[in-house]
């Protein structure tokens, strides 16, 4: 291949990357900010996953950059031995076609913003902070004893916590698969009384909550009673989680 060729080549590929990289910068820094990664989405990807492509950009572009200054070589240490005296008259053409490629760059730019700010999904994991419980006010006694908890633990995390034990326990009935009882364990309204059903879950109220007459066994007048009895540490940080409030965003 011919060197000029090849040089057009390489630096194409090196504006292409180059651009990747400020595209990725940008929705890395405002589409998708620092601690959204759990919460939006962008075009399929959060912005954990952004950030490894603009990763891959970064690197493929060190790479072009470093054929780029190969294939250079020689320009680059005859223009140092002789130092360079560029005295290049402007060309009307020139400028005309200067402010054409700078107006194309901006408007790209714009767009790309525009359609990446336009572009962003919340994740359909609703039980991270959309539910905030309603009833956070109505402190009785029994709050400060679950503060120290049933299982001895002094905070109870939703994600850390509580929702491992529906995972493994209730997902594969009421989750994506099965939605038996029309009722999943993934997403927060289900807990809080969705689709005109009465609530699972009282906040501060663990001895009243149906959930746990379900997962303690006291209730036996259902289908699978016994599949939904868990075990006693399980149904104590289940309770100790609903009297410090029930919150579903740790
Ligand atoms: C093996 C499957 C299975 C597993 C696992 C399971 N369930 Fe169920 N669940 C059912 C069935 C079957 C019903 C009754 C469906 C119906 O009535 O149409 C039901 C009903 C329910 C209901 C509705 C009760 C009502 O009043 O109608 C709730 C709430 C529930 N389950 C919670 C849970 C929880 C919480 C877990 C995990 C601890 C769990 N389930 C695990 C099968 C399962």
């Amino acid at each position: 291949m011919n060197r000029t060729i090849a040089n057009i080549i390489i630096d194409i590929i090196a504006a292409f990357l180059f651009l990747g990289m400020i595209a990725t910068g940008y929705i890395l820094r405002f589409p998708l900010p620092p601690g959204s990664n759990k919460t939006l989405s962008l075009w399929g990807y959060t912005r954990h996953q952004w950030g490894d492509v603009h990763f891959w950009i970064s690197l493929g572009l060190l790479v072009v950059l470093v054929v780029h200054l190969v294939l250079h070589w020689n320009w680059i240490v005859t223009v140092i031995g002789k130092r360079c005296h560029l005295l290049k008259t402007a060309h009307p053409s020139l400028v005309r076609s200067g402010i054409l490629t700078g107006g194309i760059v901006v408007l790209s730019i714009a767009l790309f913003a525009w359609t990446a700010q336009n572009s962003v999904k919340e994740i359909a994991r609703p039980m991270r902070g959309k539910h905030r419980v309603a009833h956070t006010d109505q402190v009785d006694g029994s709050s400060v004893a679950a503060k120290q908890g049933s299982t001895g633990q002094q905070s109870v995390g939703f994600w850390k916590d509580v929702y491992p034990i529906f995972e493994s326990n209730c997902l594969s009935c009421h989750g994506p698969q099965k939605q038996l009882a029309n009722f999943r364990v993934d997403r927060s309204e289900d807990f809080f009384g969705s689709n005109g059903r009465d609530p699972l879950i009282l906040p501060k109220q663990s001895s009243i909550s149906p959930l746990i007459a379900i997962v303690s066994g006291t209730r036996k007048d259902m289908p699978m009673a016994d599949i939904h009895k868990l075990s006693d540490r399980d149904v104590a940080l289940l309770k100790a989680w609903i009297d410090l409030g029930a919150e579903t965003d740790d």
